[in-house]
């Protein structure tokens, strides 16, 4: 409907190490914020992306959603991780409705679950650059287990699962709003969380490859651990610059830096892999998110590596934020961990 007021949703990431929340208004064809919070969960809560304990995460999630004194229950959440599986394939050019009619037939092939088990979705990217008859098509299937967990688990919040999306569009998503698209520029957005490093080239504004790499930036909390004996909570405390007893802050930061070149040499495989399957395109610009990109040695690290610029993602950029409600400094600092559930709050039904 033409009129028809377009919902209010918010946005809820449930990262393995926190879930976060953004609520934005639409206000003068852009965003405004109008909330945001994040709570820590406990260590095994999340286990390579599944719900392990739902109980403790559902009293989190509410008591989130409380802090907020919310109108909607309207959510949009999102996934990763081995049970999703994104493809870019060709096939020849059909309507939305064609697609829509053979999707299921279409996906066995590039699929490696039963279909009958997946959910499947897909989006046109255009035709083929180099055979007019074909078109490009991004293919994203995501086991219904796995969805129906986090479905769920929001039900059991008393709330409403509207958007089911997936971690790496999310970023893709605010980085459109914030940065716009520049048609000839190949880019790579990195978000680097604690279980996960989830990359995204964009071609052109599209996306043209994507990689989920199972660690991150536990990590960093696991090396301290391991060799400085410590226990969970003071590794961590340690690893954000805080003082630990017996602890020479230079073993610190040798342990951070090891960690650090061998989770920026995953992501250079990554990007490297890209490379060469796609005749030898080289990325040009790379925007990184999430926790483990605050760490200073991460920036330095990959742009030694891939030899280009590496930015930070600035999930505000484009926001209007009023300063009487939100302190500038802790958006700034907090902007990587926040940037997904930025990108699911915005948005909106009828959206992919
Ligand atoms: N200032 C900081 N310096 C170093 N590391 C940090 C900092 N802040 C957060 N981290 C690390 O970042 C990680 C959390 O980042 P983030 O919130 O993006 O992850 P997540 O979304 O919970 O995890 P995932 O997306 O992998 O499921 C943790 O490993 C934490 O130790
Ligand atoms: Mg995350």
């Amino acid at each position: 409907m033409l009129f028809q007021k377009k919902k209010d949703i918010i946005g809820i990431d449930i990262g393995s190490s926190s879930v976060k929340l953004v609520h934005l208004k639409e206000a003068k064809g852009g965003y405004l914020l109008a909330g945001l919070g994040m709570a820590t969960l406990p260590t095994e809560a999340i286990v390579d992306n599944a719900i392990m304990d739902s109980g403790s995460i559902v009293e989190i999630v509410k008591g989130l959603v409380e802090s907020q004194r919310l109108k909607t229950k309207n959510v949009a959440t999102s996934i990763s991780g081995h049970s999703v599986i994104i493809r870019k394939i060709q096939l020849p050019i059909m309507t939305e409705e064609e697609m829509e009619a053979s999707i299921q037939w279409e996906a066995e092939q590039y699929i490696p679950f039963e279909i009958s088990e997946v959910n499947l979705d897909f989006q046109i990217l255009g035709p083929d650059p180099h055979d007019a008859s074909m078109m490009n098509v991004i293919l994203v299937a995501a086991k219904k287990e796995f969805v129906n967990d986090y479905v769920a688990l929001f039900r059991e919040c008393g709330l409403n699962p509207l958007v089911m999306d997936i971690d790496c569009f999310a970023v893709e998503n605010v980085f459109e709003v914030n940065y716009g698209t520049n048609e000839d520029e190949i880019v790579a957005l990195i978000d680097m969380g604690a279980s996960s490093i989830n990359v995204n080239v964009l071609r052109g504004g599209m996306s043209v490859f994507t990689r989920d790499i199972q660690v991150g930036g536990s990590t960093y909390n696991e090396e301290i651990q391991k060799r400085l004996g410590l226990n969970n909570e003071d590794a961590e405390i340690a690893l954000l610059g805080g003082e630990i007893a017996d602890v020479a802050p230079q073993a610190i930061a040798d342990i951070i830096e090891d960690a650090t070149e061998s989770l920026t040499q995953e992501v250079q495989r990554s990007i490297d892999f890209f490379s060469a399957t796609s005749s030898d395109e080289k990325v040009q610009k790379v925007y990184i998110t999430g926790g483990v990109s605050k760490v200073p040695a991460v920036k330095k690290s990959l742009e030694h590596r891939l030899g280009v610029e590496v930015f930070a993602l600035d999930p505000w950029r484009q926001i209007a934020v009023n300063e009487k409600d939100f302190d500038p400094e802790y958006l700034q600092a907090m902007g990587p961990i926040y940037t997904v559930a930025a990108g699911l709050a915005m948005r909106r039904m009828g959206d992919k």
